[in-house]
């Protein structure tokens, strides 16, 4: 038994569904009652686990493989969920890695693939995307609370990465609006996942500098990720959900 949702007959790719905010978006998308296609990159079984769980709220799901960091697999994603599910409302770019680290230990090769994977990864789905949408299509990708407020050492990386989504997303509403398709950029904070632990060794520290003063949950994320999926007039427009860590 399924009931009618705000993403009823619709279809979305969510890169990165196998864990954490990907996953949680996934399940919340498949509530509203979307097919969903759940990308990954190793977690084969995980997003196979994934499916099962869409499936079991009544709609279609599939497990497709692609490796961001390889262009050629970040752009042939989108056209493997489409393919597979027949055809794209919705894309939901969350597939990222977080590289933290002292500007002096930071690598060229680790500064290559954080950008292929968080930035050239992002453009490069949004543009196989929008070839493929029709009218009321949503992009929207997951940034971080790092582009709003840097806390402390450690983030030029990973802040540099998720920058490039702001002014991504903008360019994206302008080319796209007058298709009908919107794209939005939502900011999580701390939130409890294998990237970032509740219970990790700089957990407390970031639990402190929110104003509601804990992680937030992937759900939490998911919630606003899908408000998105189905809101008409939003676009070009960033989103924190960080319990305060920009206020
Ligand atoms: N957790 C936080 O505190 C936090 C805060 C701000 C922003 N974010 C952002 O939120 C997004 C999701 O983070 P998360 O915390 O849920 O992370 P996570 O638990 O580490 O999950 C990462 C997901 O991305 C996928 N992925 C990683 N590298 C990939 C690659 N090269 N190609 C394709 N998929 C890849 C993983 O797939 P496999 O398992 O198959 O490898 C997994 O599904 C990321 O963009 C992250 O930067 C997280």
């Amino acid at each position: 038994m399924t009931s009618a949702g705000i993403l009823d007959g619709k279809v979305a790719l969510v890169t990165g569904g196998s864990r954490g905010i990907g996953a949680a978006t996934a399940l919340r998308l498949a509530l509203e009652g979307a097919d969903v296609a759940v990308g990954y990159a190793h977690g084969k079984e995980a997003a196979e686990e994934v499916v099962r769980a869409v499936e079991a709220r009544g709609r279609r799901a599939v497990a497709v493989r692609a490796d961001a960091a390889d262009p050629a697999e970040a752009a042939g994603v989108v056209h493997a969920a489409a393919e597979a599910l027949g055809g794209l409302d919705v894309l939901v770019n969350n597939a990222g890695v977080g590289v933290i680290g002292p500007l002096e230990t930071l690598s060229l090769t680790e500064v290559d693939r954080v950008l292929a994977v968080n930035v050239r990864a992002v453009f490069l789905a949004s543009q196989a995307a929008a070839a493929l949408m029709g009218e009321g299509g949503r992009i929207i990708t997951i940034g971080s609370c790092m582009v709003q407020r840097v806390p402390g050492p450690g983030g030029t990386l990973y802040a540099m990465s998720k920058s490039a989504l702001t002014g991504l997303t903008k360019a994206l509403a302008r080319e796209l609006g007058g298709r009908g398709i919107t794209a939005n950029l939502v900011h999580p904070g701390p939130i409890d996942t294998d990237m970032n632990p509740a219970d990790g060794p700089y957990a407390a520290g970031q639990a402190a500098l929110t104003a509601l003063g804990r992680f937030g949950t992937a759900g939490e994320v998911a919630s606003t990720v899908a408000h998105l999926a189905g809101a008409t007039f939003v676009t070009g427009a960033e989103f924190a959900v960080d319990g305060g860590h920009a206020a």
